[in-house]
């Protein structure tokens, strides 16, 4: 662990391990013993006086207009003071969509309940407000509603084959070529040209969509469950009309958001609705709700053609394809990204292309893009290094790449090969027979597959964080930051307790409430960076501060900024260890309760200047039963070369559970759609099934450890590259037990017979 901490980032302190304690250990999750007790408040569990109950009715047709609408059996139902249409409904601005203004935040641009037109099978037509939950669902259930329909796209097939490429994809072109692929792969000796599909997923987040919301004269506070405090403000402030100051959003716990925690309809029309009767209101979505309201992964049908020599180098890699996707929305699921910067190529052709269908906006959903593209990308290599008779991993390590593939940027870090290397030492790849069906185990077949996994390293511009010290050693950060359980108030706890020198017991990191200074979205599994940037800064704002303080009569008398390191609950002289004061003493003799200090996180820049991201090497065994085609995931590691990791403890849950959720891609997740009605088939976790603890072996985790020279704190964000390649892992080992090659996800058993 010998390389900088901050070259390219402006050093702020001294983070070195070996002097500081707390990044790098396996602290609990701070926020545990709340949740355990019971005591942690999510969105739909905040009691507010003379709160009203909110219900939706969905349409159930996919594109045309309301004909009817029979409110009246509803409105004279007991405990009902509302029933909110789009006869009632105030007027609201559309929602400014992702991506179109820094702070936009919308899933969909589409007018919420202004019109009578349906745009998606699903789309709330009514809302009704009652004493309580039961009433309010009874109401609902009273509402008729007649449609006049239009024709919709609901196939896919139709859809597809007039695709057309997307504005962007991720701000990046939908095209890029490098030389001539085509004429590459038609010339190469070896080759591997096919088609690979996944269906659409849903987050299932185990806490469904809710907010509790209510006006205070003009000002409106919301209690919401969400990953973009700042975004839905913002966004908010513009449906309604209102300043930013005039909205308050709180949300200090949430129940999983893998994406999907995001600003939907159903905060929109229980402000609205709370709006109408002046009173506060609760809206928390069924978990059929979820499924019709919140859009969730896209389905992709992708090529990758490979073009090889002998030896297994790249004279052609071809990764194009289509997804589904919406007219009111901007999320084409950016499954060429891992071929931007995998493995090397003499010529690349990558190109997405999006299919307008007549549905719920999908939107981004744990390594939206990089789950599915190295399913297939993994999954031809996989294709590849059989007809050479090349190992998987002899074959990755062959084309390894010097620098960015496509963009010619160095790498910042990257220790691909060593995650290989250490992985297959471990998982005992050696002991696999690359003949496919050639261990058995009576009914059982047994096979080994690996993948790659990775995921870019993103730091959003924006944030700022505030530091309070109190003469008692206490240090307070705050910054409108989330956590929606994957343990960020946990290890920026470790970070500000490093940054400033003090045990992480004497650290309270404070988020989820748009009162702080603001925080950026937790998304691209860029937060942990965006924060300890934004800390950094205000630690480097709060140094300047007590040196002001510490006067003349301390230690530190004359000292500048860049001398002096925070350590021991103070403040030291770089070299000279004797010139030290604590925090207490500068502000007993300053005569101050506390000092504070705030401090905008510095630009981003580094992304720039090198390609950025994490990867690894994910290894599955499996056993699949040669009579009934049921497929057991038996044995599985992923190890990973993310950076420095700041806790040891959060982040193996992190990569588990994104390797659970990729096990879930490879073997059973469908949002089944009904191409004639454009309705969601299985809106429930009893239909769509995720894996539950039967279906998830041991994970064992580990990773190269190796701190990025050029990311604050050398860290990476981990929230998504667990779930990257686990799928192509699986349906590689599928293989190698079978000899069937799936190309369809999910590998469901009658695929195996
Ligand atoms: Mo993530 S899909 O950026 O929450």
């Amino acid at each position: 662990m010998t390389a900088p901490d901050t070259v390219g980032y402006t050093p702020v302190t001294t983070l070195d391990p070996t002097k500081h304690g707390s990044i790098g250990n396996a602290l609990p999750r701070v926020d545990g013993p709340r949740k355990v007790r019971g005591e942690a408040r999510f969105a739909a569990e905040v009691p507010l006086d003379n709160m009203l109950y909110a219900a939706l009715v969905y349409s159930t047709i996919a594109r045309g207009r309301i004909a009817t609408l029979d409110t009246s059996t509803a409105e004279a139902a007991p405990g009902v003071a509302l029933v909110m249409t789009h006869r009632n409904a105030p007027a609201m601005a559309p929602p400014a969509l992702f991506f179109t203004e820094p702070l936009a935040g919308g899933a969909s641009s589409l007018p919420v309940m202004q019109d009578a037109a349906i745009h998606w099978n699903g789309e709330p037509v009514a809302l009704v407000l009652a004493e309580t939950q039961d009433q309010a669902d009874h109401a609902a259930s009273l509402i008729d509603v007649t449609y006049e329909t239009e024709p919709a796209s609901l196939s896919f097939d139709q859809a597809a084959a007039h695709a057309r490429h997307p504005d962007n994809v991720m701000g990046e072109p939908p095209l890029l070529e490098i030389g001539d692929a085509e004429a590459a792969l038609a010339a190469a000796t070896h080759k591997v040209d096919r088609i690979y599909e996944t269906p659409r997923h849903s987050h299932a987040a185990i806490e469904p969509h809710a907010a509790t919301v209510m006006w205070d004269g003009d000002k409106l506070i919301v209690h919401d469950a969400t990953q973009m405090l700042n975004a839905t403000r913002w966004t908010l402030a513009g449906i309604f009309g209102l300043r930013e100051d005039q909205i308050r959003i709180h949300s200090p716990f949430v129940g999983g958001g893998f994406g999907s925690k995001g600003l939907w309809s159903h905060q929109i029309l229980a402000i609205a609705a709370a709006k109408l009767v002046a009173r506060p209101v609760r809206i928390g979505l069924t978990r059929g709700g979820v499924f019709r309201i919140t859009g969730g992964r896209t389905t992709t049908r992708q090529r990758v053609a490979l073009g090889a020599r002998p030896d297994g180098t790249l004279a052609a890699l071809i990764h194009t394809g289509t997804v589904a996707m919406t007219t009111h929305n901007n999320c084409p699921e950016q499954f060429t990204f891992p071929a931007k910067h995998l493995y090397a190529a003499d010529s690349f052709r990558l190109e997405q292309r999006v299919a307008d269908i007549d549905m719920v906006a999908n939107t981004f959903m744990r390594a939206p893009g990089e789950s599915v593209g190295t399913f297939a990308l993994e999954s031809a290599l996989d294709e590849l290094a059989e007809a050479l008779s090349i190992d998987p991993i002899e074959l990755r390590r062959r084309i390894e790449p010097e620098k960015d593939p496509t963009s010619g940027l160095a790498f910042s870090s990257r220790h691909l090969v060593e995650a290989y290397a250490k992985g297959a030492e471990r998982f005992g790849w050696a002991s696999r027979n690359p003949v496919p069906r050639s261990r058995r185990e009576g009914e059982w077949l047994i096979g080994m597959g690996v993948a790659t996994a990775t995921y870019p390293y993103y730091r959003m511009p924006g944030g700022a964080a505030r530091i309070t010290l109190t003469k008692d050693g206490h240090a307070r950060v705050e910054m409108a930051s989330h956590e929606m359980g994957m343990g960020t108030a946990t290890a920026q706890a470790q970070v500000a307790a490093d940054c400033l020198g003090v045990a992480p017991e004497h650290v309270t990191f404070e988020y989820g409430d748009t009162a702080m200074p603001s925080g950026t979205l937790a998304g691209g599994s860029s937060q942990t960076a965006s924060i300890a940037a934004a800390v950094a800064a205000a630690t480097r704002e709060l140094v300047a501060q007590l040196l002001q303080l510490a006067g003349n009569a301390s230690p530190l008398a004359g000292l500048q900024p860049d001398q002096v390191e925070p350590r021991d609950a103070g403040l030291g002289h770089r070299e000279q260890p004797a010139r030290f004061e604590s925090y207490a003493s500068i502000l007993a003799r300053a005569g101050r309760e506390q000092v504070s200090a705030q401090a905008d996180a510095p630009m981003p820049t580094e992304m720039g200047e090198h390609s950025m991201h994490s990867y690894g090497a994910q290894f599955c065994e499996v056993r699949v039963n040669a009579i009934t085609g049921e497929t057991r995931v038996s044995r599985f590691l992923g190890s990973f070369d993310t950076g420095r990791i700041l806790n040891p403890l959060t982040a193996t849950s992190q990569f588990r559970g994104g390797i659970i959720m990729g096990i879930g891609l490879a073997l059973t997740e469908e949002t089944q759609f009904d191409e004639r009605s454009g309705r969601i088939m299985n809106p429930s976790l009893a239909e769509y099934h995720v894996p539950a603890h039967l279906d998830v072996p041991h994970i064992d985790i580990i990773w190269t450890g190796r701190p990025d020279p050029h990311a604050p704190l050398g860290a990476h964000g981990i929230g998504e590259i667990g779930i990257t390649g686990v799928a192509a892992a699986v349906a590689n080992a599928i293989h190698n037990a079978t000899g069937r090659r799936i190309r369809d996800l999910p590998i469901t058993l009658d695929k195996l017979l």
